[in-house]
């Protein structure tokens, strides 16, 4: 995986999720979604894709649900010192200090909170899976995670100063890179700092509409899609999970080099009445967009 800029953040890892039921949330990514569990400790059940990270996915017992922490994978622990070094200078308004992890992959890491009060974690080192392949029907990784936030220029610009990440382009939200995929992090002008969604990579095109199929078999049906979007030349289909998650099955995600020029708004204007490049789904639900402002960031930073 080539890193565009510095080679210290080489991807999203993933997330860690607070869920009020660990057990109904678990049968639901394993069965229906078709994660597997790669560890289970002190209530918490850990999730892989079908690559090489060993968990993807953590799901955590709490009251209300919430996003806890987003991981970003380094390239090795004198990486993660370099951008210890850099959120810090960059004004995260808490950094712990890096130390050895203690939960399920290990690895050598450090936690921040950066200015939205995001809890954000930066690991090397961690476990890998030596099995790592693609598979029909298996989300291969996360993708991407998507934002809300009150200032997409402020969290843009934190982004890029803290962890050396890139703008792709920009339409309604920023697209930001970290390596060769069009983009890792998103950010969506919301209310509040919230989570929009959370996209996980399949094999293709068929492996998407078959996860729609047992969605729908689930009785939750699409809420957007399928269709391709523009920035990034996705496919995609967004649902509606438990606890009210806003979660994406997409496939051939672009990826762009050192050559990428960014685009504006003005670049992806659609058809009136049209949300993406196919111009065959009805635009997003009202129900999914009012999911994509619900769930936050715990207070705090996380430590598992
Ligand atoms: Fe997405």
């Amino acid at each position: 995986m080539t890193n565009l800029l510095t080679g210290d953040v080489t991807g999203l890892r993933g997330v860690d999720l607070g869920v009020r039921d660990v057990a109904a949330h678990a049968r639901f990514y394993t069965d229906v979604w078709r994660l597997a569990v790669a560890a289970e400790r002190g209530g918490s059940v850990y999730l892989r894709g079908s690559g090489a990270y060993c968990h993807i996915l953590a799901l955590h017992p709490r009251s209300e649900p919430a996003l806890l922490c987003v991981n970003l994978a380094a390239a090795d622990r004198n990486a993660v010192d370099r951008l210890h070094a850099r959120v810090t200078a960059a004004g995260a308004p808490r950094v712990a200090a890096p130390a050895p992890l203690g939960e399920p992959g290990g690895g050598y890491g450090f936690a921040f909170m950066d200015p939205e009060g995001r809890s954000v974690r930066v690991i090397a080192e961690d476990a890998r899976h030596a099995d790592a392949r693609l598979l029909p029907d298996r989300p291969e990784r996360i993708t991407h995670v998507v934002l809300n936030t009150a200032s997409q220029e402020d969290a843009t610009a934190f982004w890029t100063r803290a962890r050396g990440l890139q703008v792709s382009d920009r339409s309604m939200l920023t697209f930001m890179r970290c390596n060769d995929d069009h983009h890792n992090i998103a950010f969506h002008t919301g209310t509040r700092s919230s989570l929009h969604h959370i996209a996980f990579e399949m094999d293709g095109i068929d492996s998407v509409m078959r996860g729609a199929g047992r969605m729908r078999d689930a009785g939750r049906p699409i809420e957007w899609g399928p269709g391709r979007h523009g920035p990034g030349n996705n496919v995609f289909a967004y649902f509606i999970g438990p606890d009210d998650f806003v979660i994406e099955y997409t496939a051939e995600v672009a990826k762009v080099d050192a050559n990428h020029r960014a685009r504006e708004p003005g670049d992806w204007v659609y058809p009136p009445g049209r949300s993406d490049l196919w111009g065959a789904t009805p635009p997003p639900s009202a129900r999914m967009k009012a999911a994509q402002e619900k769930i936050r960031f715990a207070e705090g930073l996380f430590h598992p």
